[in-house]
């Protein structure tokens, strides 16, 4: 058994210059890996694309003992961005074998509140796990992930934040040792009724058409019917 192992998060967001909920919750794993005595390190998919980073990026995550994935759900699925970034680790490490057995972790989090809906996403990472070899440990289905950016100090946050906590402490203690510890995925939302979260989505397209310039009815337009 050994505590001292390199855990790295790849953040999958598309979002590169703006707050993201994978990001937050990429600082929340961080912290948590760290301690209980890990390396956490962070690679960002969408940068190292476009800086095309990805030799060096693909090098740390081969070297590495976990890989945790943290990114949104997108149309019921992962980012384009990422399951190209997936593919491309995979060959790069049929172009360099004799990898060690990697664990895998997933976090997805969706913009709805029902976070079962991220659940094939994240059987994606475990197939993804099992075709590079590696042990996958277990998901983390977050709904409302949106609230992690918004409201990460709210009070009704502070329940989901300390079960989420848990999860990364778990993922943190599954890594200590070499042997698979294969668990259920789990589902995590913020305490805050669905009507409410409904209404505060509603205010932000409210703001956001304001800032447009436009009004609040054109939020209704249908440009293709007419
Ligand atoms: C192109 C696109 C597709 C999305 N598809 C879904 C979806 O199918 N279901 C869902 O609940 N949320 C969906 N969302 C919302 C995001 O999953 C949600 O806003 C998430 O918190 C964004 O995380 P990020 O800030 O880490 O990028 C979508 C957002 C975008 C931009």
């Amino acid at each position: 058994m050994n505590a001292n192992k390199t855990i790295v998060i790849i953040n999958g967001s598309p979002k590169i210059n703006e707050p993201s909920a994978s990001e937050a919750f990429a600082d929340i794993a961080a912290r948590h890996f760290e301690a209980k005595g890990h390396k956490a390190l962070r690679i960002h998919a969408g940068k190292s694309l476009r800086q095309k980073h990805t030799a060096e990026d693909f090098e740390t995550m081969r070297q590495s003992d976990a890989l945790v994935f943290i990114f949104p759900l997108y149309v019921f699925c992962l980012p384009g961005l990422l399951i190209r970034y997936l593919q491309d680790y995979a060959q790069y490490l049929k172009e360099h074998p004799g990898t060690k057995a990697q664990k895998v972790y997933a976090l997805v989090n969706c913009g709805f509140p029902e976070p079962g809906i991220n659940d094939e996403a994240v059987r994606v990472i475990e197939s993804f796990s099992r075709a590079i070899g590696g042990s996958f440990g277990f998901g983390i289905m977050f709904g409302e992930g949106g609230m992690i950016v918004g409201a990460l100090h709210a009070p009704f946050m502070k329940k989901v934040l300390g079960a989420l906590g848990g999860q990364f402490d778990q993922m943190a203690e599954d890594c200590s040792d070499d042997a698979a510890h294969p668990r259920p995925t789990v589902a995590l939302r913020p305490s805050v009724g669905s009507r409410l979260y409904l209404f505060m989505g509603n205010m932000g397209w409210k703001q956001g058409i304001r800032k447009a310039g436009l009004k609040r009815r054109q939020l209704y337009a249908t440009p293709y019917m007419e």
